[in-house]
């Protein structure tokens, strides 16, 4: 049956995902303009600074979100969050000193790190289990959107004439931010944090809205049974009991979804193909084409997510971009580096990270935890996949010049080897199953 009233909300959730997509990727056409003398006049180090420092912010953004979300709420956190990002993005375009730009990134890190938690976080506790995977999904397709479109505005805006192109690059994203504001003034509190809360009349509302009269008492007394018999849980109990496995669980599958190279394609892919000969000008084809297949992927997997469950993509997931990766670091040990060629490798290697890797590692997050922790654990997960993306990001230019293409991308393919049966040993499947049901089966 379709849902028009969750799928809105759900919507409205996920643009904080597209602006996690478009404010991690508009960097890439804001600093050829940044570094001219006659903006900021940047030297390497502070290039490389201004591009990196969002993703410092990101970090401290899902660590400071975590206690609020649980004393205030996911609603208000999520409204704080759109405002941050409106006050950056007017910050970051207005800004007229290199240290003003910075201080600015960084909260709009913030921004970031702080939706790339609370979104996931959000859908998965208003929804219900059968359209659970989909609607977290549909959160990594605006991901993607937001990665995708930053390129292409940038490319439009590129040709504006003057100096202050890298403005509205920026000031652009005030149209998103605001509808995010807007939007998120209209949604519902989430029903597992009003029972929480002690407003279970309230809870009850919101779960027939999303999920219809017939359902909802019996969803509502799933939830007070796992609340009822706890305290809400501290942050220092996360590695405590039979929640250790599960957290450690949450934190590898955080880790790994970086570690097989994903942000290595993102972030560096125009330069990978120029490498192979293909030239500056493909740059925006390339990028066309890189989106296309992120977004037939991502559908694909929203489609499957549900009747194949998350256990088997993972699985076909990691077997897929290994191989791929596998192959790319052959055609550079073996100098069969063309152009054509090595597209082909990593839109491969893409095409399965959308289908697994990509949407599943967020809804697995968000489902995972027990209900009476789930902010603190969601919080420590995603500040150990935003650490493990500057990690990756930050040391990928040094292994390409000392390991050579050939061994950096056979790490990336142990990795995916790692996950594979990481996913084999220790990942139950969750589809169809409520939060509580998989709370149970998880804890106990
Ligand atoms: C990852 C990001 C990545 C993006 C690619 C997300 O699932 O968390 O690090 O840049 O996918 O679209």
């Amino acid at each position: 049956m379709m849902r028009p009233y969750l799928i809105l909300v759900c919507f409205a959730a996920a643009i904080g995902g597209f602006l996690f997509g478009f404010d991690t990727s508009v960097i890439s056409g804001v600093v050829e303009f940044i570094e001219t003398p006659q903006v900021f006049g940047l030297d390497e180090i502070q290039k490389g600074w201004a591009v990196s420092c969002i993703i410092i912010g990101c970090m401290l953004g899902c660590v400071l979100t975590g206690k609020p979300s649980q004393l205030f709420g996911r609603k208000k956190m999520l409204l704080i969050t759109a405002f941050l990002f409106l006050f950056s993005t007017l910050g970051c375009a207005l800004s007229d000193s290199f240290t003003a730009f910075i201080i600015y990134r960084i909260l709009a890190g913030v921004a970031v790190g702080s939706a790339s938690m609370l979104a996931p976080m959000y859908i998965s506790e208003i929804t219900p289990p059968e359209w659970r995977g989909k609607m977290v999904s549909f959160n990594q397709l605006a991901t993607f959107t937001g990665q995708a479109l930053a390129f292409v505005s940038n490319n439009i805006l590129y040709k504006v004439d003057g100096t202050d192109n890298w403005r509205y690059m920026l000031g652009i994203m005030i149209v998103p931010s605001g509808l995010f504001l807007i939007f998120l003034l209209f949604v519902p509190e989430s029903p597992r944090w009003l029972v929480q809360n002690n407003r279970k009349g309230k809870a009850l509302d919101v779960l027939t809205r999303v999920n219809g009269a017939g359902n909802a008492q019996s969803e509502l007394e799933e939830i007070i049974d796992s609340l009822e018999k706890t305290v809400v849980g501290k942050f220092s109990e996360l590695f405590r009991g039979k929640m250790k496995k599960v957290m450690i669980i949450g934190i590898l599958l955080a880790i790994f979804q970086q570690v097989t190279g994903i942000n290595v394609i993102m972030y560096y892919a125009p330069a990978i193909f120029k490498s192979t000969g293909l030239g500056n000008e493909s740059a925006l084809f390339q990028t066309m084409i890189m989106g296309l297949v992120n977004l037939t992927f991502t559908v694909i997997s929203i489609l499957l997510i549900e009747r194949l469950g998350r256990r088997l993509l993972m699985l076909i997931g990691s077997v897929g971009m290994g191989v791929f990766l596998a192959a790319v670091s052959i055609a550079y040990f073996t100098g069969h580096f063309n152009g054509i060629i090595v597209l082909v490798f990593i839109m491969g290697y893409l095409a399965f990270f959308a289908l697994s890797l990509g949407p599943v590692v967020w809804v697995l997050i968000g489902e995972i935890f027990p209900n009476r922790i789930r902010s603190h654990a969601v919080s420590l997960a995603v500040f150990c996949l935003w650490t493990a993306n500057f990690l990756v990001s930050f040391s990928f230019p040094f292994l390409l010049s000392h390991l050579k293409g050939g061994f950096t991308f056979l790490i990336y393919t142990i990795m995916c080897v790692l996950c594979f049966i990481f996913v084999l040993q220790y990942l139950v499947e969750t589809k169809g199953k409520t939060l509580e049901q998989i709370e149970k089966e998880m804890i106990g």
